[in-house]
């Protein structure tokens, strides 16, 4: 355990979807420190079970398309037999695309709405019930992006799944309060990783950029003089999970280096 560990979530268990690399492993990583047992919930279980491993006894991994209803059922109640009960859900499971809007195919919209919005809102349902029925309240947070706050030309899709989690984390927050459910959300800006390399080669194709241009050009453009990191967001996600934010219902939260202010 670090020592800047306060052990803000001991006793806690967390789910955490699409974790197992990039921004969910470092909450994963986070709430451990913090004294939680986390659930690695994947579509890809080999990588899933790979950071299980390397995060410890406190992990543990779990096959979740979040697509699939039957896959979503199955997948909270592995993580309940396998932790006891979810005190924290992380919606997290994302895809990006991009494409311009006269070449937007519908079978690219229903596969990034499908992961990106019906995955998050199904899992919270699924989750959300168990929390009502267990009645001792919950935090769920939402994945919601910069991509969200306002669209981008080639990005309608992915910025439009965005716009509708933080409507999503609106009406959920609302509803599910009266239960001791908190739901929040959190809007990075541009996070360095695996999705952005991806991103990036999406750019490189439809704005004739070379690889790793477009990375480095948005990293400059963030206000705080960098992109930021998985490790930037977690302190936010750590807040939002713990006991000092029961006051807090249905905002979304920018952290992105200065990038939007809402
Ligand atoms: N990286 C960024 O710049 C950035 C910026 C803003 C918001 N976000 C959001 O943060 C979250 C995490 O992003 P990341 O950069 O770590 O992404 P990532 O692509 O590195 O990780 C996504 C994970 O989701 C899993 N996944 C994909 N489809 C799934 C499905 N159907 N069911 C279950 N799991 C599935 C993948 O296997 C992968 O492990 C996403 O919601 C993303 O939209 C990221």
């Amino acid at each position: 355990m670090g020592e800047d560990s306060m052990n803000r979530l001991a006793g806690k268990t967390a789910l955490i979807t699409g974790s197992a690399r990039g921004i969910g492993k470092a909450f994963a990583q986070a709430y451990i420190k913090e004294g939680a047992k986390v659930c690695i919930a994947d579509i890809n279980i080999e990588a899933a079970q790979k950071t299980a491993t390397e995060l410890g006894d406190s992990a543990v991994a779990v096959r979740m398309d979040v697509t699939q209803q039957a896959s979503i059922d199955a997948g909270v109640s592995e993580t309940i037999e396998k932790l006891g009960h979810i005190d924290i859900l992380i919606n997290n499971a994302a895809l990006f695309t991009a494409a311009p809007i006269v070449e937007i195919s519908r079978q690219d919209y229903d596969r990034v709405f499908s992961v990106n919005f019906a995955g998050s809102l199904f899992t919270l349902q699924a989750v959300a019930k168990h929390m009502i029925a267990r009645g001792q309240g919950g935090k769920i947070i939402n994945m919601a992006s910069q991509a969200g706050r306002r669209g981008e030309p080639l990005v309608a899709v992915y910025c439009a799944t965005k716009a509708a989690i933080i409507s999503l984390t609106q009406s959920a927050g609302l509803d599910l309060i009266k239960h001791g459910i908190n739901v929040n959300a959190i809007s990075p800006g541009v996070v360095d990783g695996e999705h952005w390399d991806g991103v990036d080669a999406f750019f490189a194709k439809y704005e004739n950029k070379a690889p790793g241009q477009k990375k480095k050009e948005v990293g400059e453009t963030v206000p705080f003089g960098r992109m930021g990191t998985a490790s930037d967001l977690t302190g936010m996600a750590v807040f939002l999970a713990s006991d000092d934010s029961q006051y807090v219902v249905a905002q979304t939260y920018n952290v992105d280096g200065g990038q939007w202010m809402s």
